[in-house]
C-alpha cells in the first residue's frame, strides 16, 4: 500500500454518519481536491456490523478499518486483518477473566459479539460500570475500561483502544507528515481525539466529550456529523499547499 499523505481518521454512528446532507457534502468537497484524501473509520462496531453499515449507508470502502473499540485493524484492498495489531491484542489478554468477575455485578449485560478480541456490556448508567472497573483493577486484570453514552462498557485487552490502534496504523500506512483529521462524538473516541493530531469533536456529540479537556489542536465543530468534519478539515487543511510544496 502506498504511503498515505491525507487522511481521515473518522468515528461512523454520530460523526461520518448522521447527517446525509452532510456527508454529500464533505464527499464531494475530497472529490473535488487534487489529491486523494485517504479513510480510516475507527468504530465500536464488530467488522461484520461495520460493513453492514457501510453497505446500508453507500459509505466509501475504507482504506482502513478499526473496529471493535480499536482492538482491530484490516486494511489493503481486500481489508485484510492486520496480524501485527492481532497480535499485540492477544498477548496478554484474558477475557474468561473479564467474564467471570464480570459475573458479580449487578445492572451490566453482557453484549452480543462474535467474539471476545473484547468484552463488552451494557450497563444501567456509570455506577455498575465503576464496579466493574474496580473489581477488575482489584483482580489486577490487564486491560483497558472505556465508557460511552452513559452506557456502553468495553473492557479491551491492554493497550487496545481507538487513539493506540490509530497510532499504529499512522505509524505503518503513513508518511510521517501526513496531514491527518481525526473525528469523533462519544468517549470511546477520546483517546484517540486526544493524541495530539488535528482533531474535531462534532456539535452532536455526547457529554463526555463536550466535556473533553482542550488541546491545541482541538476544535469544537458548530455543524453535526460530516458538516463538522468538513469544517475542521478547512480549518486544519483548507488552504494549505500540498505537503510536497
Ligand atoms: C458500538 C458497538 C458496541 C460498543 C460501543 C461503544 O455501539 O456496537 O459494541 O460497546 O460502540 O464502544
Ligand atoms: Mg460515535
Amino acid at each position: 500500500m502506498q504511503k498515505i499523505r491525507y487522511l481521515l481518521a473518522t468515528d461512523l454512528d454520530g460523526t461520518f454518519v448522521g447527517d446525509e446532507a452532510g456527508l454529500r457534502e464533505l464527499l464531494d468537497y475530497y472529490d473535488s481536491l487534487p489529491e486523494r484524501v485517504a479513510l480510516a473509520y475507527v468504530t465500536g462496531r464488530h467488522r461484520v456490523s461495520a460493513m453492514d453499515l457501510i453497505r446500508g449507508e453507500g459509505l466509501p470502502v475504507p482504506d482502513i478499518l478499526v473496529t471493535d473499540v480499536g482492538t482491530s485493524v484490516f486494511a489493503g484492498p481486500a481489508l485484510a486483518e492486520d496480524l501485527g495489531w492481532k497480535h499485540r491484542m492477544s498477548e496478554n489478554w484474558n477475557p474468561q477473566a473479564v467474564l467471570r468477575i464480570a459475573e458479580g455485578i449487578p445492572g451490566i449485560r453482557l453484549q452480543d459479539l462474535p467474539d471476545t478480541r473484547r468484552v463488552s456490556f451494557d450497563a444501567d448508567g456509570g455506577e455498575p460500570a465503576e464496579k466493574l472497573r474496580s473489581a477488575l483493577s482489584a483482580e489486577s486484570i490487564p486491560h483497558t475500561f472505556v465508557f460511552s453514552s452513559g452506557r456502553d462498557v468495553d473492557i479491551l485487552p491492554e493497550g487496545g483502544g481507538k487513539g493506540e490502534a490509530l497510532r499504529y496504523v499512522i505509524g505503518k500506512f503513513a508518511e510521517e507528515r501526513a496531514r491527518v483529521l481525526v473525528a469523533g462524538d462519544s468517549g470511546n473516541d477520546l483517546d484517540m481525539l486526544m493524541l495530539g493530531y488535528p482533531s474535531v469533536i462534532v456539535s452532536n456529540a455526547r457529554p463526555e466529550l463536550l466535556e473533553a479537556e482542550d488541546h491545541e489542536t482541538l476544535f469544537r465543530a458548530s455543524r453535526p456529523c460530516a458538516g463538522g468534519i468538513l469544517e475542521a478539515w478547512m480549518h486544519f487543511h483548507g488552504n494549505t499547499a500540498d505537503i510536497s510544496g
